[in-house]
C-alpha cells in the first residue's frame, strides 16, 4: 500500500493521494443513497450504505486510500449525549452540563455498526487500497459536547476552560479513554492506520492547546502504539500556527495533516527529520478548476519534493465541487510524477 510506505517515511513520487471528505455531497451517487438512509446518521450506522459510500470515490478516482464514512461526532453519541444533524445547521447537541450521563461501558454497543463497516470495506478493498480509520480528537469533539453546536467559536467551552476546568478535564478524561477503544475497535476490524481530527486545534491559547490538544493526542497515540506495534497515526491539528512542531515531537504521531494556510517549507523546517507531511491543497481550488487548480499542484507537489508526503486538501471537499474537478486533479498529480 503506497499510503503506509510514505507513513513508513519513504518519499514516493507521484505521492499516494486521498481528500478529507472524498465521501460526500458533491458526488450525485452519494446523494442518491444518502436520499435512501433518510438522515446522515442511519447512514453512518448503517453498514451496507456506509461501505456503498466508502467505496464510491475509490471507484470514480481510484484514491490510494479509503477513509471510513462515518463523523467524529458519533462517539459522543454512543456516550449517551443526543445528538442530531439539522438540515443546512450541522450537528446540535443539548451542551453537556456535568459528565454523569456518559457511559463509556455502553458505547461499543452502538458504534458496533461502524467496526463492521470497517470489515465489510477492508473485505471490498483492492490490496492497494489503504483503509484510513479516524475519531475526532478529544479537544474538539469536548467542543461540540459542550458548545452543542459547530460554527468556530465555542464561546461556552472557552469560558468553560477558565470558570470550570475541572468539568472540561472530565470530558478530555473520558474522551481519551473511549477514543482509544473506538480506535482500537477500527483496527481490530481491518484499519490500516487512524487520523485524528483536532479540527478546532486552534481555538485555544498555548497553555490550553498543550492541556487539551496535546496531553490527550499523547495519550491516545502512546496507547495504540503500545496495543499495536507498527501502527501508523495521523493527527491533525489544524490551525494550530507555531505549535505544529511541539505537537508532532510531544504526541509521537507519524504524520502531521496540515491546514489550508501552513506554509510547506514552515511546516518542514518546524517538525522533528522525520515527520510525515499530509496535506495541503487548498479545497476552493477544487472548486475553481482551471490554471489555479493546476499552478496549485504544481506548487504542492514541488514544495514536498525528497519529503514523504501524502497528497490532500487543507480541508475537506465542499459540496459544490464539481466531480470533474477531482478527476483533473488526479491526472494531474500523476503526471506530474519528477525525481525524488
Ligand atoms: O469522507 C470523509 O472524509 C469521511 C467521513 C467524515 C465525515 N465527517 C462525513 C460527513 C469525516 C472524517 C468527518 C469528520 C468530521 N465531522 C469533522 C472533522 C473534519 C473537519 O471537517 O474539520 C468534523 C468537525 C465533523 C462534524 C460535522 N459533521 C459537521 C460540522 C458537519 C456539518 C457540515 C456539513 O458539511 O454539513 C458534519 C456532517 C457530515 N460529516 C457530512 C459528511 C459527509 C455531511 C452530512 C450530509 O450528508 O448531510
Amino acid at each position: 500500500m503506497k499510503l503506509l510506505h510514505v507513513l513508513n517515511n519513504e518519499a514516493i513520487s507521484p505521492p499516494p493521494v486521498w481528500l478529507m471528505r472524498q465521501a460526500g455531497r458533491y458526488l450525485p451517487e452519494y446523494r442518491a443513497v444518502r436520499g435512501q438512509a433518510g438522515d446522515f446518521i442511519s447512514l453512518c450506522l448503517n453498514p451496507e450504505l456506509a461501505t456503498e459510500v466508502t467505496l464510491q470515490p475509490i471507484r470514480r478516482y481510484g484514491f490510494d486510500a479509503a477513509i471510513l464514512f462515518s463523523d467524529i461526532l458519533i462517539l459522543p453519541m454512543a456516550l449517551g449525549q443526543g445528538l442530531r444533524f439539522a438540515e443546512g445547521e450541522g450537528p446540535l447537541l443539548p451542551p453537556l452540563q456535568n459528565t454523569t450521563g456518559l457511559n463509556i461501558a455502553a458505547a461499543p454497543d452502538v458504534y458496533a455498526p461502524v467496526l463492521e463497516t470497517v470489515r465489510r470495506v477492508r473485505a471490498a478493498l483492492p490490496p492497494e487500497t489503504a483503509l484510513i480509520g479516524f475519531a475526532g480528537g478529544p479537544a474538539t469533539v469536548a467542543c461540540y459536547m459542550l458548545d452543542g453546536k459547530g460554527g468556530g467559536e465555542f464561546p461556552r467551552t472557552r469560558a468553560l476552560a477558565y470558570e470550570n476546568p475541572a468539568l472540561v478535564q472530565s470530558v478530555l478524561d473520558i474522551l481519551a479513554a473511549a477514543t482509544i477503544t473506538y480506535l482500537q475497535g477500527q483496527i481490530t476490524a481491518g484499519a490500516n492506520c487512524v487520523m485524528l481530527f483536532e479540527s478546532w486545534a486552534g481555538i485555544f491559547p498555548a497553555p490550553q492547546f498543550r492541556q487539551f490538544v496535546i496531553e490527550p493526542n499523547r495519550r491516545i497515540v502512546a496507547a495504540l502504539k503500545s496495543a499495536n506495534p507498527g501502527i501508523k497515526i495521523i493527527g491533525f491539528p489544524r490551525l494550530c500556527g507555531l505549535l505544529l512542531g511541539e505537537y508532532v515531537r510531544e504526541t509521537g504521531v507519524d504524520a502531521v495533516s496540515l491546514d489550508t494556510v501552513t506554509d510547506p517549507a514552515a511546516a518542514i523546517a518546524a517538525c522533528p527529520p522525520g515527520t510525515v507531511f499530509q496535506g495541503n491543497l487548498d479545497p476552493l481550488l477544487l472548486k475553481s478548476g482551471g490554471a489555479a487548480l493546476e499552478t496549485g499542484v504544481t506548487r504542492l507537489l514541488q514544495a514536498f519534493r525528497g519529503i514523504p508526503h501524502v497528497f490532500n486538501l487543507g480541508h475537506g471537499i465542499t459540496p459544490e465541487v464539481p466531480p470533474e474537478n477531482i478527476a483533473r486533479l488526479m491526472e494531474l498529480i500523476r503526471n506530474n510524477a519528477m525525481p525524488a
